[in-house]
């Protein structure tokens, strides 16, 4: 029978002797001499009674038994568990305590039942330098694959930049004499089809913008330590109504400026005093002097052809980035930039107010120290802006150098002193760069950290940049983060130095 016999090996030529009949010589290897491989280490189990063989006793080993309690095996035997956050969300780097990879995932560990984080809003604090702004640019762009966006409300060394071109995204740069105008009075989508809109959800939105503008008014006028009570808020509101058009029933609401409200205020018609309930015009100029002042100087200095007038600029919303360069007021001083931090970020929200499912954005306030240290209206409109945000769907990161940076300079009262405690519970995810030992006692007045936790801030995370205690609700976890070759570069800060 040949039928089942073997066929003869068909000789085809090898890929040399092809190149050859076209006349190329592949270069040849020299010889490797052979290498012996290595035994197998593991070529025979060993019984549980140990090897056996000539010259050995078969026993047990003397292993030493020890009951306990669970309470107890920890301090003898200190397992090291995992982390016991999910995997999921943006790698962030090393988690020191279990030795395994951390993840960052606000709104993740919010849908979480396990995770004790009902908000996905994150702080961080840390001495200048120690790598806030870099672990919180390596976490928008890791996340950009999950689908979110970065929206950077406010950059005021412009160095978001190099992070906006890499995305090919061109920011935006506010300063004087830049065409950039940015209305913090704006509607937002709020005001989108107000003609057709059924009466109890006009009333619904007019209630929510009438809220915001109460509060920006509010943390500008507090800026100029002048006081905002309830006549300064009926009249501040009541022009309001009447320059958007609300008052009359308007089908189409019109947009309001600052100068615009400053005007009314100061040059106010018949309808405003009488709606106010003064008893002319003069009753009604005597009791807002302060307020109309205020917003007066507002209007004439750092608000000046930046924030007054109609917004110029058209941000799209389906860029991976957005950003609003502030460096240009970086000569303006502290307050001037916090001012139009204030500005930006009643706009910011207004523009959150409603946006497509799915739009899943992580909102990046860096050194919103500056707005803190405007004093406790400026603080409270902070509070409200993170609070009014009707959008669940948003992270928003604030970044400060200390937790007493807001506690306005010297107030240490007890108003001041609630007013950051309730900002910091909007905030579950906390992350505590390295600080010098001088700030260790406000972080257990502040934080409530433990002095461990105190020490690992002052001490562990101090000595190197992307160290961070991260409180995630009330469990913590001492991580590195780890930067890219490409991250380290756009995230370099310290081109100044250098080139000093
Ligand atoms: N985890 C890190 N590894 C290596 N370099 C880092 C890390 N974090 C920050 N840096 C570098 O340190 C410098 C300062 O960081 P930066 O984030 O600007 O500090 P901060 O915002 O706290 O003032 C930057 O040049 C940055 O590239
Ligand atoms: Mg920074």
């Amino acid at each position: 029978m040949t039928g089942f016999g073997r066929r003869p090996a068909r000789r085809g030529r090898d890929i040399p002797a092809l190149l050859g009949d076209f006349g190329h010589d592949l270069p040849t290897l020299a010889a490797t001499p052979a290498t012996r491989p290595e035994p197998d280490p593991f070529s025979r189990l060993v019984s549980r009674r140990g090897p056996t063989g000539p010259g050995r006793a078969a026993a047990l080993a003397p292993v030493s038994v020890w009951r306990m309690t669970s309470e107890q095996t920890p301090v003898v035997w200190p397992l090291i568990a995992a982390s016991g956050l999910p995997p999921t969300g943006a790698q962030i780097g090393i988690d020191l305590l279990s030795g395994g990879a951390f993840y960052c995932d606000p709104i993740g560990w919010v849908t979480d039942d396990d995770i004790p984080v009902t908000n996905p809003n994150v702080v961080v604090f840390g001495k200048p330098g120690r790598g806030k702004s870099a672990t919180v640019k390596a976490f928008a762009l890791r996340m950009l694959g999950y689908g979110y966006r970065a929206l950077i409300l406010g950059d005021t060394k412009d160095e978001y930049e190099p992070l906006c071109r890499a995305l090919e995204v061109e920011p935006f740069v506010v300063g004087h004499g830049l065409p950039a105008r940015v209305n913090p009075l704006a509607f937002g989508p709020l005001g989108h089809n107000w003609a057709s809109l059924a009466a109890a959800e006009a009333q619904r939105r007019e209630a929510i913008m009438f809220a915001r503008w109460i509060v920006l008014i509010r943390g500008l006028v507090g800026s100029q330590h002048v006081p905002f009570g309830p006549v300064e808020e009926t009249a501040v509101g009541e022009a309001l109504r009447i320059l958007t058009g609300y008052r009359s029933g308007a089908t189409r609401l019109t947009e309001v400026t600052i100068p615009q409200l400053w005007a009314a205020l100061d040059q106010p018609t018949g309808q405003l005093v009488a709606i106010c309930r003064y008893a002319d015009r003069r009753h009604f100029l005597d009791a807002t002097r302060t307020l109309r002042d205020a917003l007066g100087s507002l209007v004439k200095g750092s608000l000046a052809g930046l924030f007054d007038d109609h917004t110029t600029i058209a941000v799209d919303w389906r860029a991976p980035i957005q950003s609003l360069s502030l460096s240009r007021l970086e000569p303006l001083g502290d307050q001037a930039v916090g001012i139009a931090l204030t500005c930006l970020n009643s706009w910011g929200q207004a523009m959150r107010e409603i946006a497509d499912p799915g739009d899943l954005r992580i909102v990046i306030r860096d050194e919103t120290w500056r707005q803190m240290r405007l004093g406790p209206e400026a603080m409270k409109s902070l509070d409200a802006n993170l609070r009014l945000s009707r959008r669940d769907a948003d992270v928003q990161i604030l970044l400060a150098h200390k937790p007493s940076d807001m506690l306005t300079a010297g107030d240490t009262t007890s108003q001041a002193v609630a007013i950051a405690r309730d900002l910091l519970h909007l905030c579950d995810c906390k992350i505590l760069h390295g600080q010098d030992q001088a700030v260790a006692d406000e972080l257990g007045t502040l934080l409530g950290l433990t002095p461990l936790a105190q020490q690992v801030v002052t001490g562990w995370a101090n000595a190197g940049k992307g160290r961070a205690l991260w409180l995630v609700g009330d469990r913590a976890f001492q991580v590195q983060t780890v930067l890219t070759e490409p991250e380290l570069r756009l995230t370099y800060t310290n081109d100044a130095l250098k080139a000093g």
